[in-house]
């Protein structure tokens, strides 16, 4: 292989299937257990002796930025990326054509998340040394994904979100490139969706006559563009979270594993695990039940949440019914109130979804 490693890591795109939060938010800063999605990505490059890793960057360009920063809290040395509009995944290559050269590089979708971590498929890509490797995982759903027909251990035939799936292997979402996929983005045309498709690009290295490895990956991976795929992430991670604490109980107790990060108040209250209570956040008289994840500076009074990832500074106050299955956005407000006349009152973002008993 030639060289040098690098990391180029795709964190644009419009995050319509998670609205509203990603009408002000990068879909990608969306947290499990407290952590922005897309720093798992960016640590799983590093484990695996990634340094130089590019960004590839949308209209959240600049939320992208100031929450990596230059990458090196994270062990890395980033270059951003912006790419003119989100005309695929191939284009997005095309884009980081000076920051790759020649190198051979490990592409990762920053809203997927494999629990495993690549390091020991980044070492097999090394060893073996394909033109490319592509990962593979069995889903009920392949019309979802972009699908693969395996002939033994030879990729023959790749399609992108097909209505009849020949298989039912997705493409998860990290792959591994050697230069000749810069090639192979130059020669194919646009798909249907006007996108230069990724998938189309290994095809063309597959009717090339080129060497694309696939592997088929058995550990857990979600490419978490729903919401409920988000609480399904909060859940794995939340189970293997290595409990602290960092904060203060007053009267309050906790059972299982729990994350209670620094400066965090509890009073009167219970959290049963596992979940992740964040710095400044204050949970009075008040329930907090298993795969609840509560970001830096939530107030929870007087109410009962289980199941659910509360963004920065959400307030929720007596409330009488359990929240639950819930992702609730930055500085939201949930209260009730003794206001007459008795009746909701809403102000809510565009594509805000409520559920009442
Ligand atoms: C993209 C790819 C698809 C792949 C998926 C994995 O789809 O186009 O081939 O299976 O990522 O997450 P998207 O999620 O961007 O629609």
């Amino acid at each position: 292989m030639a060289g040098n490693l690098k990391g180029l890591v795709l964190s644009g795109g419009a995050g319509t299937r998670l609205r509203p939060i990603t009408h002000t938010s990068a879909k990608q800063l969306v947290p499990v257990a407290n952590k922005p999605v897309l720093f798992y990505g960016l640590e799983a490059l590093r484990d695996a002796g990634i340094r130089e890793v590019g960004i590839i960057i949308g209209d959240t360009g600049d939320e992208i930025r100031a929450a990596v920063g230059d990458g090196s809290a994270l062990g890395i040395e980033v270059t951003f990326i912006p790419q003119s509009a989100p005309l695929g995944l191939a284009h997005a290559v095309l884009t980081a054509e000076e920051f790759l050269g020649d190198d051979d590089f490990v592409m990762y979708l920053g809203d997927n998340l494999l629990r495993d971590g690549i390091t020991p498929l980044v070492d097999r890509f090394r060893e073996s040394d394909p033109d490319a490797m592509i990962l593979l995982q069995q889903v009920p759903n392949p019309e979802s994904y972009g699908v693969a027909v395996l002939d033994g251990d030879r990729v023959v035939i790749l399609e992108e979100k097909p209505a009849e799936p020949k298989s039912d292997l997705a493409l998860v979402g990290v792959y591994m490139f050697t230069s000749a996929i810069l090639d192979a983005a130059k020669a194919i045309e646009p798909s249907p969706r006007g996108e230069l498709e990724i998938t189309d690009a290994i095809q063309y290295l597959i009717d090339q006559g080129k060497r694309v490895e696939p592997h088929v990956v058995t550990g857990w991976w979600k490419d978490t563009g729903k919401v409920e795929d988000m609480l399904e992430a909060n859940r794995l991670i939340l189970d293997v979270i290595e409990p602290s604490m960092e904060g203060e109980l007053v009267n309050s107790n906790i059972e299982g594993r729990v994350v209670i990060q620094k400066g965090a108040r509890l009073v009167n209250s219970h959290v049963r695990g596992p979940a992740v209570i964040g710095q400044d956040a204050i949970i009075e008289d008040s329930y907090v039940g298993p795969y609840s994840s509560i970001s830096t500076g939530c107030v929870v009074r007087r109410a009962e949440i289980e199941h659910s990832i509360l963004l920065e500074r959400v307030h929720i106050e007596d409330l009488d019914a359990r929240v639950e299955s819930s992702l609730i956005g930055r500085d939201v407000t949930i209260s009730r109130t003794d206001a007459k006349p008795r009746a909701y009152r809403f102000v809510l973002g565009d594509s805000s979804v409520i559920g009442l008993t």
